[in-house]
């Protein structure tokens, strides 16, 4: 049985946001007597993660994501509720607990940024105080995984956007944190440099048996690297549990993909909706269906003995299209 690493009580946190109006007087207003509004970024989130499970932390744009990240490395400390990583309280032990762990905001590089990805490091190994060989090893083995020979002397201003991720990833562990944080880690990374940093982050967690919470917009990311994922939404949770049972709790809709071998008058079916998805000179056709209220075997005797077919595929519904059902509110949770 693994034990439970991350243990998160019911935490909220608002933020006080000026509410300002309009115009020179209300500005002047506003800072004789300033006037706030209280926003709940994170709304009683409660979680657990185990030590070494990889989980994804899915939420629309503002949904409480990157707040809840914060709370997590000791950053913020939320106004109710608790956090708990291994024996540290994070927002109490601050200074012994970023040793502890590794952070990446993908938003917001933490190198140095006029200094080469090299000496950037160097001064972490420092201010970290790596030890030697420990720090020499990580390195190598960094700049080989994540591919970094070529920029390693270049100041990090200087790098792409998929170089600097590469590298602040990359500092995030030097000090071989067994925690990492990492907040959009693969944000505006060409598709190339997408799955080199998710082939490093699943290779880190088998070797080193990294714990990892993980958010993104994108599901390849999750399916990837993730076993579990977390949804909120407008700083609530709406789902904590394995994406294999997100798609079979969610993916109710399935569709079959049908090529005719020439054009056919298309009969309605009842449930069944049927869109024309013809290229070039083929005639294909997809039939979604809810497969509570039909069953495959059902509506395929239905099309195989209407139509004259060529050929026919069957397309469950992927991750992402059962996430952005769910963010839209077509399927309640
Ligand atoms: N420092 C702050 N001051 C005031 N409001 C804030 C602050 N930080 C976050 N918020 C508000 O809290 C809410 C949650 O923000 P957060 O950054 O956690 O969202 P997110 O899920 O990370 O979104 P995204 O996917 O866009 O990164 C938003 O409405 C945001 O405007
Ligand atoms: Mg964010």
């Amino acid at each position: 049985m693994e034990d439970v690493l991350i243990k998160v009580n019911h935490i909220s946190k608002s933020f006080r946001i000026a509410k300002q109006k309009q115009g020179i007087i209300n500005a002047v207003k506003q800072m004789i007597k300033p006037n706030y509004i209280l926003k709940k970024a994170v709304d009683d989130i409660n979680f657990t993660i185990k030590e070494g499970e990889m989980v994804g932390f899915l939420g629309p744009n503002g949904s409480g994501k990157s707040t809840t990240v914060k709370m997590l490395s000791g950053i913020l400390h939320p106004d109710q509720g608790s956090i708990e990583v291994g024996d540290f309280i994070p927002y109490r032990d601050r200074k012994k607990y970023v040793s502890q762990i590794g952070v990446v905001f993908g938003q917001k590089s933490q190198l140095a940024w006029d200094l080469p990805v090299l000496e950037s490091f160097d001064l972490l190994k420092h201010i970290y105080r790596i030890e030697e060989k420990k720090y020499q090893d990580n390195l190598e083995r960094f700049v080989t995984l994540l591919d970094m020979k070529d920029f390693l002397l270049q100041p990090v201003r200087q790098l792409s956007l998929g170089q600097r991720m590469r590298a602040d990833i990359a500092a995030s562990l030097l000090h071989s944190p067994k925690i990492v944080f990492f907040d959009e880690p693969t944000i505006g990374v060409d598709v190339v440099g997408k799955e080199k940093i998710r082939e490093f982050i699943v290779e880190l967690n088998k070797t080193d048996r990294i714990t990892m919470l993980f958010t993104t917009h994108d599901m390849q990311d999750i399916e990837k690297t993730c076993d579990k994922a977390i949804i909120i939404d407008h700083g609530t949770m709406i789902y904590d549990g394995t994406l294999a049972s997100i798609k079979e709790r969610f993916g109710n809709t399935k569709q079959i993909e049908v090529t005719m071998d020439q054009h056919q008058e298309i009969v309605t079916i009842e449930n069944v909706s049927i869109e024309n998805v013809s290229q070039q000179g083929d005639f294909k056709y997809r039939f979604s269906y809810e497969k509570n209220k039909i069953s495959l075997d059902w509506l395929m005797k239905e099309i195989l003995s209407t139509y004259s077919v060529k050929d026919f595929s069957i397309i469950e519904p992927g991750i992402e299209s059962i996430i952005r059902k769910i963010y839209e509110g077509q399927v309640m949770i």
